[in-house]
């Protein structure tokens, strides 16, 4: 049997571990999730052991970044199986606070990301999400104090916005964009796919679908708009609810018209029974 990773549940804990991990040599890589971890995470853990000596995981289900009427409860949980896996993938430590050691009565503080987390594309359907992402990540950056942190550009607004936030807020690490890991038929890995029935899970890869053949048809010269409302249109045929389909710029999010605007990314976001899916993809 491979032994587990050292798991730290308090602050002054993971500063201790953290601490030795240093003495022992070299860098430390930070890889956030919210765990049910799938090959999507652990290709994050394995470009994190690329980047530095020692690699941390944190595992921590964030409720401050779901709305009420959002998945937390009933969003997946399965630490025993996510520490085999890190086990195996030979992470260092995994960083897995409770509510109570993350948001001690009182927490009053809160980040308020604009930029990129005011683009409306996620931001319009979960106004409260980038909030919560940026202040989760900025106290995971100070508890832990990594040289890199490692983060999917599935989630590529996301990863615009905690870029972002570093920046600003002159955190002394480097934020890593990493490829989207896909299923064979080109479906984005997400913990929230296994909410998908059978039916639905056949329908899925619509999104990826549209998103390649419109890159596809907008580097070959097609105007966006036109391309991105015949890929609208499929997605809808295939039995989702779009919140989006948008062509933006990539590094600012911003609305753009043609390929002249600068580099352009194009994300999605849909909805299926019970399910709400995102993807995106470089033009
Ligand atoms: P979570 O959804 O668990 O994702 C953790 C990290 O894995 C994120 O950086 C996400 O972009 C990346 N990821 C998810 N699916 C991926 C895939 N198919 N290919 C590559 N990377 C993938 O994102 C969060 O958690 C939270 O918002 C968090 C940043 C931890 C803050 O709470």
């Amino acid at each position: 049997m491979t032994r587990g990773p050292r798991v730290a549940r308090t602050v002054p804990a993971l500063r201790r571990a953290v601490a030795a991990l240093r003495k022992a040599g070299g860098s430390v890589a930070l890889v956030p999730t919210m765990g049910a971890l799938h090959a999507g995470h652990l290709a994050l853990v394995r470009a994190a052991k690329k980047r530095a000596r020692r690699v941390v995981v944190s595992i921590f289900v964030n409720p401050t970044q779901f709305a009420p009427n959002e998945d937390f409860a009933s969003y997946p949980r399965r630490f025993a199986a996510d520490l085999k896996v890190l086990a195996q993938a030979k992470v260092d430590l995994v960083w897995a606070p409770s509510q109570a050691v993350m948001y001690p009565d009182g927490f009053a503080t809160q980040i308020a990301p604009a930029g990129a987390a005011q683009a409306g594309l996620e931001d319009k359907f979960r106004p409260h999400f980038f909030g919560g992402v940026a202040t989760v990540v900025a106290k995971l950056f100070t508890q832990v104090g990594p040289d890199v942190a490692l983060f999917g550009q599935k989630d590529y607004q996301q990863l615009r916005v905690v870029t972002q936030m570093a920046a600003d807020l002159d955190l002394p690490v480097a934020v890593v964009g990493i490829p989207t890991v896909r299923e064979r038929d080109g479906l984005a890995l997400s913990s929230r796919n296994a909410y998908l029935s059978a039916a639905e899970r056949r329908n899925a890869p619509v999104l990826c679908r549209v998103l390649k053949q419109g890159a596809a048809r907008i580097k070959g010269g097609e105007p966006p708009a036109q391309v991105l409302s015949e890929g609208a249109a499929e997605i809808m045929r295939a039995g989702f609810t779009l919140d989006y389909l948008e062509a933006r710029h990539a590094r600012t999010l911003a609305p753009v018209s043609s390929r002249q605007d600068g580099p352009i990314r194009l994300l999605v976001a849909a909805r299926i029974g019970k399910t709400r899916l995102i993807d995106n993809i470089a033009v």
